[in-house]
């Protein structure tokens, strides 16, 4: 009976995983491989449940917009909401035929003290973001803004991933974040996952594809005046040109139907270890292959305020995935954050009430799309030089 099985699992102390295990990889995508799994052997078990999205079967091509404001530490929040507003006018414009499936909102203070308020915005195809951006009006306003006169910086981040580059992975499969707004479903519990190299095994194009960056791309540790404080970007419209399999993370966290006992927990021993993690990532990125870094908010719409939403998400953007894998794998910020989630959902498995989830995509040159009007030069890849 289920009290059988509960209290096996308490006096095991150990949570016993359903035995159909699916793989991560949807079968539409499964092909022979000719690069090697990371999985320690075929019939895997993880010590807890993980699940990823399944998208519709037309759904080839998924699209993530960052739509950025970005504000001087003096100006005041009646500009922040102005902003805010002008953004919000084209995603909620009734006109456009294709609105985003789902967006929400974050904001971010970075280390140069500039507040960066954005929308994140999904669409399901690459024809429905540009029919947005036709119809909303979106494009001839973007297109318009002067950098030199604009009171404000703006920029724009454009992810789009088709479904062989893109990965997601759960810990609950009740809460949808960012592209599970599209899913049709959320998969059965997932065979890839709980050791290192399972984010790779879950990406459809690793099978045949060793995802290689571009080999010079990682950012010099030893340059001795950082592009990212040249001023003169804050007067000027740049577009920084697509990388090869540049790797992003958008890892979220959600603590906000914590049991007591796990809100203590996270509170106390994980959030400031993932801030020192993300801090790092954004001040010395370029020591491990990392352009970019926020650690973000996500903020009511109309308040632009975090509280009591307890939701975050780290962001960053990597030159290729074999840098994202060496960072989680050996920054001990992340390997003692791994380490607590490991230890607790190993115990709970999925009474766990923290919600944690990642989608990662690696893109081709033409998947991604970054443009920046008036930003300071730490803003996103406008670090990686231009
Ligand atoms: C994987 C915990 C934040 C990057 C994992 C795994 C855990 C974990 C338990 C293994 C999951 C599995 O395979 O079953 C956490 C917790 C976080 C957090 C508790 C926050 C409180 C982040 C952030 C990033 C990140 C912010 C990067 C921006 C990664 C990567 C992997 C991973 C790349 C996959 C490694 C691989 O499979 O090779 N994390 N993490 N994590 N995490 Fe985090």
């Amino acid at each position: 009976t289920k009290r059988d099985i509960e209290s096996k699992r308490k006096a095991n102390n150990i949570y016993q995983l359903p035995k159909m295990l699916v793989s991560a990889i949807p079968t539409n995508l499964q092909c022979p491989r000719t690069q090697p799994a990371r999985i320690p052997k075929p019939d895997f078990e993880p010590p807890y449940p993980c699940h990823a999205v399944l998208f519709p079967q037309d759904v080839s091509q998924l699209v993530i917009a960052i739509i950025g404001a970005q504000h001087k530490p003096s100006s005041d929040p009646t500009a922040t909401e102005a902003s805010r507003s002008t953004i919000s006018t084209f995603l909620s414009n009734p006109t456009a035929s294709t609105p985003p499936s789902f967006f929400e909102w974050a904001s971010v203070t970075d280390n140069k003290d500039f507040l960066n308020f954005t929308a994140l915005a999904y669409w399901p195809s690459k024809s429905a973001y540009e029919t947005w951006t036709a119809e909303s009006g979106f494009q001839t306003w973007w297109t318009s803004l002067d950098p030199s006169t604009s009171p404000n910086g703006w920029f724009l981040e454009v992810f789009l991933p088709t479904t062989d580059r893109f990965e997601t992975m759960f810990n609950t499969p009740t809460h949808a974040e960012g592209s599970a707004h599209m899913r049709e479903s959320m998969s059965d519990p997932i065979r890839e996952h709980g050791y290192w190299g399972s984010m790779r095994d879950r990406l459809p194009l690793s099978q045949t594809d060793p995802l290689t960056g571009t080999p010079d791309a990682r950012p010099s540790t030893t340059t001795t005046a950082p592009i990212s404080n040249n001023p003169s970007s804050s007067n000027k419209r740049i577009i920084i040109p697509g990388k090869k399999n540049l790797t992003i993370i958008r890892s979220g966290q959600d603590w906000h139907d914590t049991t007591p006992k796990e809100r203590d927990l996270y509170l106390s021993t994980m959030h400031p270890v993932l801030t020192r993690g993300m801090d790092f990532l954004r001040d010395n990125g370029s020591e491990v292959g990392c352009y970019s870094c926020r650690l973000m908010d996500i903020v009511d719409a109309k308040t632009g305020s975090s509280e009591r939403i307890d939701r975050t998400f780290g962001l960053a953007y990597f030159d290729e995935l074999a840098s994202l894998e060496r960072w989680s794998r050996e920054h001990p910020t992340h390997l003692a954050i791994f380490g607590g989630f490991m230890q607790y959902a190993r115990t709970l498995g999925d009474e766990v009430t923290l919600k944690v989830f990642h989608e990662v995509m690696v893109l081709r040159e033409d998947q991604q799309f970054f443009e920046y009007v008036g930003c300071h030069g730490g803003t996103g890849m406008l670090a990686a030089g231009w």
